[in-house]
């Protein structure tokens, strides 16, 4: 993981209102970011058959929070897992038998990362309360045998320490600079994410609103480049 480079560990939120918003902007970012995060807008938008276009020049994470009784998340991983998207969610306030059905469901993908969001970056709860109940969360995805979590910044290290250094954390909330933070809550920026431990950093808005997205990305990237020769 650490030694994957640091464009492959950026993930753009396309939360764009369809396809040719979605393509237009995944030609800009060919070469400088290795993933692309399809979520609820985009999917419901266009389902499929954009997955299938966006696959061939990026690494997808497919971001659609599943959150249901046991045997219909499984059967929506068996899903994901046909699309052949990289990485899919599940959430872990479903609960330990839901998050056992989905990493049960995803064997048969050896290729696909499942991840559980714990905490999301946007509640409104205090840090500490977020970090406690994050923790929990990551515990029973780890337990269930999933490969990762979606955490803020400010969970990720104590997550490592707790669920081990393999156990991935994928966080958004990610802003620098002056931007806005929006409906963001528990921000950080690029190096400081790579400082705390992140694996991959989902950056939606600071991307896709700026006047040029691949100038954003390669700045994302550069300061994720410092993050390590720092602790090199
Ligand atoms: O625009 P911004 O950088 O805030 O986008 C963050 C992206 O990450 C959005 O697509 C949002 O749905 C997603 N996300 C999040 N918090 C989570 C899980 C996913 O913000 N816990």
């Amino acid at each position: 993981m650490y030694n994957s480079s640091m464009k492959d560990r950026v993930m753009v939120a396309l939360d764009v209102d369809g396809a040719d918003a979605a393509l237009a902007m995944r030609d800009q970012l060919l070469d400088t970011v290795g993933w692309l995060k399809v979520g609820l807008r985009l999917f419901v938008a266009e389902g499929p058959a954009l997955i299938t276009q966006l696959r061939q020049s990026h690494r997808i994470f497919l971001d659609l929070k599943f959150h249901d009784i046991p045997n219909t998340v499984a059967q929506a991983i068996e899903s994901a897992g046909g699309l052949g998207v990289q990485m899919v969610n599940v959430h872990a306030g479903g609960g330990l038998p839901m998050l056992q059905a989905a990493s049960q469901a995803a064997k048969a993908f050896p290729e696909m990362l499942l991840i559980a969001v714990t905490v999301l970056t946007s509640d409104t709860m205090p840090k500490e309360q977020a970090l406690k109940l994050a923790l929990e969360r990551a515990k029973l995805a780890k337990d269930a045998g999933l490969h990762g979590v979606v955490c803020s910044v400010h969970e990720a290290q104590h997550i490592k320490d707790v669920c081990g250094s393999d156990f991935i954390t994928v966080t958004p909330g990610i802003r620098w600079g002056n931007q806005d933070t929006q409906d963001q809550n528990r921000i950080a920026d690029p190096k400081m994410a790579i400082e705390q431990g992140s694996d991959y950093l989902v950056i939606g808005r600071p991307i896709l609103q700026a006047a040029s997205p691949a100038e954003a990305a390669k700045e994302a990237v550069a300061m994720m480049v410092e993050a390590r020769q720092a602790t090199a």
